[in-house]
């Protein structure tokens, strides 16, 4: 008998329907159409509070339960709309808490009705939600609310079928203080003012890490027509004319891929706390503070997001395990629009960058991890983030590209966009189309075989086609040159931040302090504006032993919470051990407090 209870406890605790490894969703019995939410803003509490209406659709006759997903939310009350309109209470279990998963939220009901009501209520520790306090915002005059749902946090804040497979469309009622203005991944009026109440309605389905909200002091500027750019009121004008282009962006895209299907995209600068460079919510990209360099040279952001609008929200990979298909099309379409707007110089140089990271990335991956489809059954697909799903997965479409040219692969791209949208996709459709079009028509241009390798095998195959750059090999003559010989000038003057990352990322670890502090004081590293230059020369300030970069770094570190920066930062600070740990932990004692959850729970194995 206790055994059986073990046994039931055990099979509970984990995805009860194994639909989507990451799901307790049972969304093959029911699934959610349409969601309404009805929330209150609590700066105070640092919750959202309210209500969550599902639509449903049934699709077994047996069916009686609804699956949803949950992390840390209080679920205070569950109904049941009887056919004549009226709620009823409906009862529900909470099962145990699993720490990649949360909780599943199981409702019995009745029979098979139309819509459930969820009445909760969010945690301060809400792993998809950050709450800043007013002294960490620009003015310091209100405090700020930022969701980040992708990949599985969405369940943190609204209990949802939080499995890409399952879209849904959704409105939103949502009261914050007067003089905070919320946003959404959804329609959001250019015209409103922060009057506190907002009704939001997104009428294209998406899956639930799309879910989107920010609530905060901020204004709006136009771009175009389609375009525009939210921020706080400090850097709004800066925001605005670096990301002048996107209205061209958007025109490109469509070019290339078809019509842009969301009607506005707006831009939402954050708090420097982001934990990522941007977020694709649809309508509404999320953007970190750090792309905004002055000179326009990071907008590349801008068009990898803008690509998510077909790549990833168009077409959706099926689970996690294919997040290949989102980030790996997206990174090509996006170096496709860099090349259209800024010409293949850039496109070049984006494209050996993007290589370089794979190849200092692939060593450190177990073989699996390095194949495009990836097996994260009981494994936080967080994991899948890394160069294999982006740059390999790039260099894979890039070599179908060669191998059939651009007449024939634009249109196949084009059609896969086209015949999916909406949907979810995994790899075997993607093969699947694959072979009824490309491989059909050109059999001889590129192998099941090779395809199969790229797909399953580690590494990258060997006949892939390297890109080079002129300008990089420019670049690393005049280092090889200074490297040799001390008195050589550097040709730095018309260097261009890509350039400058290439001169950084091949420098020696072990460069003396005396050539490191030649070129921190030629050319103000320590401390440089841009936020990427910046953090490579950090990383080789502490590789070769360079303190005199610490209170520069610790600034850094203090001031900016993305990930993508301050993890591979303390990671060799504490290889490194000794002083530089110390002075990792006490840079962290104070900075932590204003990370955001997801790269706090990066950051604390690192130093613990
Ligand atoms: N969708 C991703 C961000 C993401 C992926 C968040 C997985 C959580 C889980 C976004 O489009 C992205 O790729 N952002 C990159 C920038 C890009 C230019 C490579 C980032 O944040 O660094
Ligand atoms: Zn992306």
């Amino acid at each position: 008998m206790i055994r059986l209870l073990l046994l039931a406890l055990l099979i509970m605790s984990l995805p009860a329907h194994a639909r989507d490894p990451h799901s307790y969703a049972n969304a093959d019995e029911v699934s959610v159409r349409h969601l309404m939410l009805d929330l209150t803003v609590d700066f105070e509490a640092r919750q959202l509070r309210g209500f969550a209406d599902l639509q449903l659709q049934w699709h077994r006759q047996e069916a009686r339960t609804l699956w949803l997903d949950t992390r840390d939310l209080v679920i205070e009350r569950v109904w049941v709309v009887r056919s004549d309109g009226a709620w009823q209470p409906a009862t529900f279990r909470l099962g145990a808490t699993h720490a990649l998963y949360g909780q599943g939220l199981s409702v019995a009901l009745p029979g098979q009705p139309q819509k459930v009501r969820i009445e909760y209520h969010s945690l301060p520790q809400a792993s998809g939600l950050q709450w800043l306090p007013a002294e960490l915002t620009a003015s310091g005059r209100y405090p700020f609310l930022f969701s980040q749902s992708q990949a599985i946090h969405a369940r943190s804040w609204v209990p949802i079928q939080d499995a890409p497979a399952v879209r849904f469309t959704y409105d939103a009622h949502i009261r914050t203080p007067a003089g905070i203005l919320a946003r959404m991944s959804a329609s959001n009026d250019p015209q409103d003012q922060a009057t506190g109440d907002y009704r939001f309605s997104m009428t294209q389905p998406i899956p639930a890490y799309l879910l989107a909200i920010a609530a905060g002091e901020l204004a709006f500027k136009p771009l175009g027509p389609r375009s525009g750019i939210y921020a706080e009121p400090a850097l709004l004008d800066a925001a605005a004319d670096e990301f002048v282009d996107t209205e061209r962006m958007i025109d490109v895209a469509e070019s290339l891929y078809g019509p842009y299907r969301w009607g506005r995209y707006d831009l939402l600068v954050l708090p420097a706390s982001f934990p990522f460079g941007g977020m694709e919510n649809p309508r509404l990209t999320f953007l970190t503070p750090t792309v905004i360099a002055g000179d326009r040279s990071l907008v590349s952001l801008i068009a990898h997001e803008l690509a998510h609008s077909w790549s990833g929200n168009l077409v959706t990979n099926s689970d996690w395990n294919h997040f290949w298909l989102n980030e790996g099309f997206t990174s090509y379409v996006e170096n496709r629009l860099v090349e259209a707007l800024f010409g293949s110089r850039q496109a070049d140089m984006e494209r050996v960058l993007s290589e370089r990271s794979l190849a200092l990335e692939l060593p450190e991956l177990a073989p699996t991890d390095q194949a495009l489809v990836l097996d994260l059954a009981d494994r936080d697909p967080d994991d899948g983030m890394n160069a294999v799903a982006y740059d390999k997965g790039h260099w894979l479409l890039r070599t179908m590209e060669q191998r059939y040219g651009r007449p024939a692969f634009d249109p196949f791209l084009r059609g896969w966009f086209d015949r999916g949208a909406f949907a979810s996709a995994s790899t075997e459709d993607f093969l699947q189309y694959w072979r009824q079009t490309l491989l059909r028509e050109r059999p001889d241009r590129f192998s099941e075989a090779e395809m199969q390798q790229w797909l399953h095998q580690p590494g990258v195959p060997a006949h892939a086609q390297s890109a080079q750059s002129a300008a990089f090999d420019a670049v690393d003559a005049a280092r090889a040159a200074w490297l040799q010989d001390p008195t050589t000038t550097l040709p730095t003057g018309d260097w261009s931040t890509h350039e400058w990352l290439r001169f950084l990322d091949g420098l020696p670890d072990d460069l003396s302090n005396a050539r490191m502090a030649e070129l921190d004081q030629a050319f103000g590293l320590s401390g440089h504006g841009n936020a990427e230059i910046a953090f490579q020369w950090y990383v080789k300030a502490i590789r070769s032993g360079y303190v005199a970069a610490r209170p520069s770094l610790a600034d850094f570190l203090q001031r900016i919470g993305r990930r993508k920066f301050v993890l591979p930062l303390y990671q060799e600070l504490a290889k490194r051990g000794g002083d530089d740990l110390v002075f990792a932990r006490s840079t962290y004692a104070t900075a932590r407090a204003h990370y955001h959850p997801i790269t706090r729970s990066s950051v604390d194995p690192v130093l613990n």
